[in-house]
């Protein structure tokens, strides 16, 4: 831009001597120009209609040849020049703005989603607290089970129907140890009280979270798999008054008080005398309504005093201890404490319905 200007070459309207003018005042206006009306700003004062030199290339058709090439050469390198800075300088404008657009450091964050408790680990636990602070202890056993813990040290009889390949899910052949007897998965968690009773003298007191297995079809109150908590209390004397004092205890904390409970006879191969404990129908408060198959009563868990044949077989002396046992399904107090009509829902994985509860 500053080449030395030929001598005589001045033409009459612009002089090259004002295109370096304009050309220094630009360089030092674009120099701290940054927002684009800015740019464009510059870019009208020095290359519009009515800038200096849109005047001067209209002028160069009037001027002798020697000067028109001078003017004409020099306000085409002003023009490229500051079209080339004006371009520069919105490419350093853009990417200084993308720098400063990047997280926007005031927004709330994404919080993580928080898991939760399923509400059958939910309701084991509030049946669990309700033990524990009693004196039981919490203990687990194995999901997959022989049929010794399982039928036979239970006072179970080899002929009994539960035995049966119908009843039960069977993971051997049913012949494939003599004294164990075959492998299945646990029909309820009384085994894992066998095998307490195998490794502790008495006294005893546990209850017995876990998973359990039928084979019955699945609806809305039977799925194949379900949950249980059963419990055994084991001393030199305890009797059906403890029994009736420790579950009574138990169905008023977990359903809350004034709910009216009934102790009926039963028959369980593992305890003698046996009884059901129901509970009175919430949804109708005892008229009879769909909910209780119209008896006004729901029955809730099983329980009795342990048969002598079941201390026989883990080696307890039957004639110096006394027992009792109970057992319940975890899915079933959960719906009657819900409201919940359907055991699918547990199992489905419905976030609509998990997320119910906290
Ligand atoms: N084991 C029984 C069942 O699964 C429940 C039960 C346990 C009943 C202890 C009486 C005593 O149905």
């Amino acid at each position: 831009m500053t080449e030395p200007e030929p001598s005589g070459a001045q033409p009459a309207g612009l002089t090259l001597g004002q295109i370096d003018a304009q050309w220094e005042a630009f360089s030092s206006e674009i120099a701290d120009a940054q927002r684009p009306e800015k740019l464009e700003q510059l870019r009208v004062k020095y290359l519009g209609r009515k800038s200096p030199a849109a005047a001067g290339l209209k002028q160069l058709g009037v001027l002798p040849p020697e000067q028109r090439a001078a003017l004409g050469k020099r306000l085409n390198v002003f023009k490229v020049e500051v079209e080339r800075r004006l371009a520069e300088a919105a490419q350093r404008a853009s990417a200084a703005t993308s720098r400063t657009a990047g997280p926007d450091l005031t927004l709330p964050g994404d919080a993580p989603a928080a898991g939760r408790l399923h509400p059958i680990t939910q309701t084991m636990q509030a049946i669990l607290d309700c033990f524990v602070p009693m004196g039981f202890e919490v203990v687990e056993g194995p999901e997959i089970e022989y049929e010794f813990y399982n039928f036979d040290a239970l006072n179970i009889p080899k002929d009994h129907p539960s035995r049966e390949a119908f009843d039960t899910f069977f993971v051997d052949a049913p012949t494939d140890r003599p004294r164990e007897g075959a492998r299945l998965l646990r029909s309820h968690t009384s085994p894992v009280q066998i095998r307490a009773m195998q490794r502790r003298r008495p006294p005893l007191r546990i209850v017995v979270p876990g998973r359990v297995w039928r084979p019955d079809p699945l609806d809305a109150s039977h799925s194949f798999m379900f949950h249980q908590v059963e419990g055994l209390m084991v001393d030199s004397r305890v009797t059906f008054a403890d029994l009736k004092g420790i579950l009574s205890a138990f169905l008023t904390r977990y359903f809350g008080p004034g709910t009216a409970t009934r102790f009926r006879p039963h028959f369980f191969p593992f305890t003698e005398p046996s009884a059901e404990v129901d509970i009175a129908c919430s949804a109708c408060r005892g008229h009879g309504c769909s909910t209780c198959e119209q008896k006004g009563w729901i029955e809730i868990l099983g329980c009795g005093m342990v048969h002598p044949n079941v201390f026989k077989a883990v080696g307890y002396p039957a004639d110096r201890v006394q027992g009792f046992a109970f057992g319940m399904g975890v899915e079933r107090l959960c719906m009657l404490k819900y409201g919940i009509r359907d055991i699918r829902v547990f199992f489905e994985n419905d976030l609509r319905v998990l997320e119910q509860f906290q």
